[in-house]
């Protein structure tokens, strides 16, 4: 397997730390050793995240294609538009983003705040548009890449949450090869990862990555899509075409493929009463915050499995948090009362 050979334009400040969590780890009674990755804290650009460890293969592909704009989707509280945003910003092209309203949650300033505020602040042109959640692609996206023709522009498109780009899932094989190597200097082995899926190439690139050390069947996927076939299937499509390109060498089975619905309820974007309790204990025993569209529900995710002693006494468990914190200002009312 062979990552090398992808030309990757550095975004983030580099490895990112992994970070013991005694205080979560003793509130969810002490027999499984809870890390975190801090993916949310990955660079110096709008507050970081996931989307910069994918972004940094597809840049290049961009830059070399003569594009002037980047044109991307995602929904109005989308951190995937503020990082690609950010990335044009920082590479000097322009950005359209078309935010649709994927989330039926009413907050007098939730086009106002947080991910569509930083988005609007970098200089993106932020198109609101009325269509629903869909992680496909979209032909509002499709529509907002002709505006710039139109406009004399060369637009490069990069799909919602840059996951079924071609070097979508390169990003995230990085990842489990850093993760590798933390590990030698730990002394320790993770028995388990836990990550966030929706538009699928995140943990389709863990997938990937960690196949190649056989054991792609512990990265566990906590979904928050709410239609899980559709990212199931979006994820699969994405490790075969990531194994392709980095030479896996090996097909990779339904079972290294582990995705748990459990915690997408009611909906996408709308957190339930236990996605804000496990928003409350990660803030309150280690100050890591988790927004209730994404990581809310997979923090909801870890902390129901180690409860049930699904995850079993004696393991250790490595939560990537991927970062998404810029939302909660649209959800303000949740919390109120802290
Ligand atoms: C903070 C955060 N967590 C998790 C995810 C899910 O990652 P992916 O879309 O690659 O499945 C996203 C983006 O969709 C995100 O912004």
């Amino acid at each position: 397997m062979n990552l090398d050979r992808f030309e990757r334009y550095p975004l983030t400040f580099g490895p990112t730390p992994i970070e013991h969590l005694p205080r979560l780890t003793d509130a969810l009674g002490g027999e499984v050793q809870i890390y975190a990755k801090r993916e949310d804290c990955n660079s110096g650009l709008a507050f970081g995240g996931n989307k910069l460890r994918k972004l940094e293969y597809i840049i290049p592909d961009a830059i070399a294609s003569g594009a002037d704009t980047l044109v991307s989707i995602g929904g109005v509280q989308s951190n995937h538009t503020r990082m690609v945003a950010a990335a044009a910003a920082k590479i000097g092209m322009k950005c359209v983003v078309v935010q649709e309203k994927w989330v039926p949650h009413f907050d007098a300033v939730y086009d106002r705040v947080g991910n569509i505020l930083l988005t609007r602040l970098m200089g993106a042109d932020s198109r609101l548009v009325d269509d629903g959640f869909d992680i496909g692609i979209r032909k509002s996206w499709e529509d907002a890449m002709q505006s710039v023709r139109d406009a004399g522009g060369t637009p490069y498109g990069i799909p919602a949450g840059a996951s079924v780009h071609k070097f979508g899932g390169l990003g995230y094989v990085r990842f489990a090869e850093e993760v590798k190597a933390q590990e030698a200097e730990l002394g320790f082995q993770f028995d388990y990862i836990i990550v966030c899926v929706v538009t699928g190439s995140t943990q389709a690139g863990m997938i990937v990555g960690f196949a190649a050390q056989d054991r792609a069947e512990r990265v566990i996927g906590i979904d928050a899509s709410g239609t899980l076939d559709q990212t199931r299937e979006q994820v699969r499509e994405i490790v075969d075409n990531t194994a392709d390109l980095v030479g896996l060498g090996r097909p990779v089975s339904d079972a290294e493929i582990v995705i748990n619905p459990d915690y997408a309820y009611p909906a996408y974007g709308v957190p339930s009463d236990e996605t804000n309790d496990a928003i409350r204990l990660a803030a309150r025993t280690e100050a890591m915050i988790t927004d209730p569209v994404y990581e809310g529900k997979s923090m909801q995710g870890m902390i129901d499995l180690v409860r049930k002693g699904e995850i079993p006494a004696g393991s250790k468990v490595l939560y990537a948090h991927l970062g998404g914190a810029p939302a909660l200002n649209g959800y303000s009312y949740y919390y109120k009362d802290g």
